[in-house]
């Protein structure tokens, strides 16, 4: 008899589904694996065999062939320890191949017969919910699974503890959904800094309509201080794109408290990441950085340190919301729908424009600092906002400035009138990703605009994408003053970010 086990493999974040097939035949004692697995996969026989004999139980003399159907697509991880585990059970009759055929497995053995935590739990989960299964995990992913909906799920510390629960000795119970304590972690808060209204407005702005945002500026000045607290008046997700956050992390193998992110992730790679670690991809195929922002925020403090072709590898998937990686035999998607916050100095003393504390290189040192970001990676920054030195009159104020609370209300209100307008229904409504015919409907200035935005287009040097970037800046701006028209200020404000066509300095 073959018996049939259900579970996955992983394609990016979306999952196929795997047979895992035991048969045992008379011959020669011996147990193989086929199907194209990876290292990993191949391992499993020795700690099922392991686990086996601490329960007591050893494999029967015979030829034991797995296969993991369909034999065209690579099999990686360790996740298939236990559907191997139960389908041969399953076949030495010590479980009923009936009742497992009622679920998706995964999960990774221990030589004691330990389930240990493993990746992806979250999207196998669906993929259950979909084929009308329950699942059976390890017990550490099965809170996480719980999120995937109505599904019978055994999340059991151990293969005991299985055999156990379908001998009806020892029962299971299902896991309760819940939220992750690292998403409810205490930002930093926009109270800290001192001064610094402008930037404070532009982060604002940035964060009510999803806009890219630089700041440049002198060392000191509270760059990366602002970056940090962009979380802190964001939105919270909503519940769709929590179960997409949560997803992604999951295959990442990053969610501590296996539950559901419900915060905008906010990821800061240093400057001297590796562009597989931005993007994703490797040995293994995992999110990149890019991804693991999903629905967020990536910062990249010090943007010229990075690598020239890391930061190039970001432009794509700025445009198009997600990152193809292409591997030796096939491409994996992972969705990168992000909003990009960078820092800089002017220049690589820091100091340009500060007559006193120049280096003597000027202007040499800024042109050289600045054309390591290509133009057009600048080119989507909708927002260029140089940040200057701290007043001391502002640093010695005993007051704290407007808590991150209070600006987030007035983000969420702006966020509100887009969602009106782009509908629910849209993957992230919101002005930054407005293009063509439906950004000219609802961005389109009065009279007195029009004229400003044409002499603009003309002193500016503005390229098309700039100038489709200042109209959804501004139609930002005018959402949050609650504004349904976009008025000659508001396109002011919104050149104001530009920056002579790109250059800083
Ligand atoms: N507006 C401010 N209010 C209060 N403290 C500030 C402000 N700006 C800067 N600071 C203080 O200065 C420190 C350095 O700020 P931050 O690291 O943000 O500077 P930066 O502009 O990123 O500098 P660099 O270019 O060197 O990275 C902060 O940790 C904070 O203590
Ligand atoms: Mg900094």
């Amino acid at each position: 008899m073959i018996s049939k086990i259900a579970t996955v493999a992983f394609h990016g974040v979306s999952t196929q589904e795997v047979t895992v097939e035991v048969q045992m035949s008379p011959g020669l004692p011996n147990f193989n694996i086929v199907g194209l697995a990876d290292k990993a996969v191949a391992e499993s026989r020795e700690r099922i065999r392991a686990s086996f004999h601490h329960l007591g139980l050893s494999l029967p003399p015979r030829r034991i062939t797995v296969n993991l159907a369909p034999a065209d697509i690579q099999k990686e991880g360790s996740h298939y320890d236990l559907p191997v585990a139960l389908g041969l059970m399953a076949s030495m009759e010590i479980l009923d191949p009936l009742e497992l055929s009622n679920y998706t497995v995964l999960g990774e053995l221990g030589l004691d017969g330990a389930l240990a935590p493993v990746v992806g739990v979250l999207p196998a989960a669906l993929n259950a919910v979909s084929n009308n299964r329950g699942l059976i995990c390890p017990e550490k992913g099965g809170r996480e699974a719980a999120w995937a909906g109505d599904l019978t799920i055994l999340a059991a510390p151990n293969l005991l503890a299985l055999i156990n629960h379908f001998k009806g000795t020892q029962v299971l119970s299902s896991p309760k959904a819940e939220i992750c304590a690292a998403s409810m972690s205490n930002k930093l808060d926009m109270k800290d800094i001192k001064g610094q209204l402008l930037a404070k407005r532009a982060l604002e702005i940035a964060a009510a309509g999803g806009h890219n945002v630089l700041f440049v500026g002198p060392p000191g000045a509270g760059k990366s201080m602002l970056a940090q607290r962009l979380p802190s008046i964001l939105p919270r997700l909503e519940p769709s794109e929590a179960l997409d956050v949560t997803m992604i992390h999951s295959l990442a193998g990053l969610l501590p408290e296996d539950g559901l992110i419900t915060e905008r992730p906010f990821r800061d790679p240093h400057h001297s990441s590796s562009l597989v670690s931005l993007i994703g991809g490797g040995v293994r195929t995992k999110p990149g950085e890019i991804s693991l922002a999903h629905q967020g925020v990536l910062f990249l403090d010090e943007l010229p340190e990075f690598a020239r072709s890391t930061l190039e590898s970001l432009r794509q998937p700025l445009e198009t919301g997600k990152i193809v990686v292409a591997r030796a035999n096939n491409h994996v998607t992972y969705p990168a729908r992000i909003q990009l916050i960078a820092a800089m100095n002017p220049c690589r003393c820091g100091y340009y424009g500060d007559l006193q504390r120049q280096c003597h290189r000027v202007p040499k040192c800024a042109e050289e600092y600045q054309s390591k970001i290509s133009g057009p990676l600048m080119d989507r920054f909708d927002l260029v906002f140089h940040v200057n030195e701290v007043k001391a009159v502002d640093l010695l104020e005993k007051n704290e400035g407007e808590a991150s609370h209070a600006i987030a209300v007035r983000v969420a209100a702006a966020r509100q009138q887009q969602i009106r307008r782009y509908g629910e229904g849209d993957l992230m409504p919101l002005n930054a990703v407005t293009d063509g015919e439906k950004l000219h409907e609802i961005a389109t200035p009065d009279a007195d605009g029009q004229h400003l935005l044409s002499i603009a287009i003309e002193k500016m040097r503005l390229s098309a994408r700039s100038y489709h970037r200042v109209l959804r800046v501004a139609r930002t701006i005018a959402d949050l003053e609650g504004s349904d028209l976009v008025r000659r200020p508001n396109i002011a404000e919104a050149l104001s970010y530009r920056q002579g066509g790109g250059k800083v300095g």
